[in-house]
């Protein structure tokens, strides 16, 4: 590891192998070597800020991100652009709500005065899966999926892999349990899809009726009881039921959620010793997560939050300044 002033991958150094995608929309988009270069760099920016005082990178000076979130979000738009201010970059936050997409503005045509504005990168959320993969087609800049419908979100399963692997050491061979609300579960699938490139066996456990078509396909296993997949986990992701989503009713009632497919202390209790309870948030305390598991000994859902701002970092700092494909 090198001790000069940004003590971070230099891009011009990684072999063109190693070259991410021009835009971060899919975790399927990665390798297991891209994966972990980004999951690396983000290892080297935490270590090159620990302890500082000032705890900022002057690595993207004169660069311009912008958040373009067409939904609600708190964490992941706090995080980019707590991450793009600490690489020294220029951020403009721009929320649907009030902006000219509320007076019938389409995507394309903020898109195009974006990039009439400059933007170096694009990080964009959109209630529709597949808008920021419309967004690369009419940028120069990199977009970074932040979430898009029930599809993807690749930032937030990076940072989940990076906190596993603070925890766990290698991915490879570890068992990850993934319960909930599937269907609607962008974070879901992204994770599914580096996990299994990272050589993890991952199990989805969810009712039928919260599981997408096609779930058979994914690189996973699918189970339909909790207390049968947990024994023995190293993990165990506890995914939110996304109530804004549901039309239906996908189950009979709440308690009746809780008691099939909630994590309670005694499940918790039949992971592996090491085990870990994670949450991407925001939590329906008592409802898929106990407080007291989600407090309790083991949980690293706070740190999760911590660990999006450095993973997020490395990403940035991987596309804008050159260790990426053009
Ligand atoms: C997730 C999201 O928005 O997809 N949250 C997040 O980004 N931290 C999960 C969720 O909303 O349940």
């Amino acid at each position: 590891m090198t001790t000069s002033a940004i003590p971070v991958i230099d891009p011009a150094l990684v072999p063109a192998t190693l070259a991410l995608p021009r835009h971060l929309l899919s975790t399927g988009d990665l390798t297991a070597d891209t994966a972990t270069l980004i999951l690396d760099t983000a290892a080297r920016i935490e270590q090159a800020i620990a302890g500082r005082e000032v705890r900022k990178l002057p690595t993207l000076r004169g660069r311009t991100v912008v958040n373009l979130f067409y939904e609600d979000s708190t964490r992941t738009r706090i995080s980019f652009e707590l991450a793009a201010k600490r690489l020294s970059a220029d951020v403009i936050n721009f929320s649907a709500k009030g902006s000219s997409v509320s007076k019938g503005e389409s995507l394309k045509d903020t898109a195009l005065t974006l990039q009439a504005m400059g933007a170096d990168a694009v990080v964009c959320r959109h209630q529709s899966s597949g808008a920021p993969h419309r967004l690369a087609n009419w940028v120069d800049g990199h977009v970074i999926n932040a979430g898009d419908g029930t599809h993807e979100h690749p930032t937030q399963a990076l940072l989940d892999a990076y906190t596993l692997r603070r925890h766990l050491g290698e991915i490879a061979g570890r068992r990850i349990v993934i319960v909930g609300d599937v269907l609607h579960s962008r974070v879901a699938r992204s994770n599914v899809l580096l996990l299994a490139t990272l050589g993890a066996e991952v199990t989805l456990v969810a009712p039928p009726t919260l599981l997408p078509i096609g779930v058979g396909s994914w690189p996973c296993a699918v189970d339909y009881d909790l207390d049968h997949a947990l024994p023995g986990a190293d993990a165990v992701m506890m995914l939110r039921v996304q109530r804004e989503r549901m039309g239906g009713a996908f189950f009979p009632t709440e308690r009746e959620y809780s008691r099939r497919y909630g994590l309670d202390g005694r499940r918790r209790a039949l992971l592996a010793p090491h085990g870990i309870v994670l949450h991407p948030g925001p939590m329906n305390r008592g409802m898929e997560i106990e407080p007291s598991v989600a407090d309790g000994q083991g949980s690293v859902i706070v740190e999760q939050v911590g660990n999006g701002v450095t993973v997020r970092m490395a990403v940035l700092y991987l596309l804008l300044s050159g260790a990426s494909e053009v």
